[in-house]
């Protein structure tokens, strides 16, 4: 078993596939920047609370291949897995949860491989997330190169649950006891009780702060979150140009060696 995983270590740790994966998650991060600039423009706030991105390592890799019965080989993984590179936006309350949800289904920059509502539909222990899987485009050299990413959408205290979850029982070989398993799903539900509550509070503060706003707050708000979009674009135009270099030149490499 120890030598496939060291196969997929090889090919996982290719500068070019990690370079491939870390644009793919850049296009998505730098998406939901863009929305957050037009939801700022809307309600006069941003909804990222925060960002995190990851790449699942090899050994997760693998032991997903196992536990759903395919070839545990590198090939296999980038046809069949969909969350080897995963974004998580942390947003503050409900309605900015289904308010970036449908924006991305509607403006379909990225294709929608797959939808997952936990939010509607929690898990049977209580876990909550709205899970999109994108399919970016990369340049790869002259050839373009679907990535898929899995784009994680959490409130505030659904991520706080997820952290508690994840520490103690998420993917832990040791089952819990149940007085404890019956604790958490008591903890999601509080969970999902205090979202409501604060998705209220925030629908009549950005209501009655929009109103008190005077015209030139408001323009100057705008102008700023202008700058900051196109400070953004300008990062990621140099990112691709970047990551296309790259690749054209270890291809000029490869070729020289099969000559
Ligand atoms: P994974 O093998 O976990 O990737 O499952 P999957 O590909 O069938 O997808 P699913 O949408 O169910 O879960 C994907 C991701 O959501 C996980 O990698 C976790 O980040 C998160 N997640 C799903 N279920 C739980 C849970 O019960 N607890 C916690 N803490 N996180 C979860
Ligand atoms: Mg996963």
């Amino acid at each position: 078993m120890k030598k496939t995983v060291e196969t997929i270590k090889k090919q996982w740790l290719d500068v070019s596939y990690q370079e491939l994966h870390q644009v793919a998650r850049q296009q998505v991060k730098l998406y939901m920047e863009e929305l957050n600039v037009l939801y700022q423009q809307q309600t006069g706030y941003g909804f990222i609370r925060f960002m995190e991105e990851r790449m699942k390592r090899p050994e997760s890799i693998y032991g997903k291949l196992q536990r759903k019965g395919y070839e545990p080989d590198f090939e296999t993984a980038n046809e069949k897995l969909n969350d080897i590179s995963g974004v998580r936006v942390i947003a503050y309350c409900l309605g900015e949860i289904y308010w970036i949800a449908d924006r991305v289904a509607l403006e379909g920059r990225f294709p929608l491989r797959k939808v997952k509502d936990y939010i509607r539909k929690p898990k049977k222990n209580g876990y909550e997330s709205y899970h999109m899987i994108l399919e970016v485009p990369v340049l790869n050299g002259d050839e373009e190169k679907i990535v898929p990413v899995e784009l994680q959408l959490r409130t505030i205290v659904m991520d706080a649950w997820a952290s508690m979850d994840t520490r103690i029982s998420y993917k832990k070989k040791k089952n819990l006891p149940l007085e404890e398993e019956r604790r958490i799903k008591k903890y999601a539900k509080l969970g999902k009780h205090l979202d409501c509550l604060i998705q209220e509070t925030m629908a009549h503060n950005a209501a009655d702060r929009k109103a008190g706003m005077s015209p030139d707050e408001w323009a100057a708000q705008q102008e700023l979150a202008e700058l900051f979009l196109e400070q953004r674009r300008k990062e990621w135009r140099s990112l691709q140009k970047k990551q296309s270099k790259h690749q054209d030149k270890s291809k000029k490499k490869q070729q020289e060696k099969s000559k």
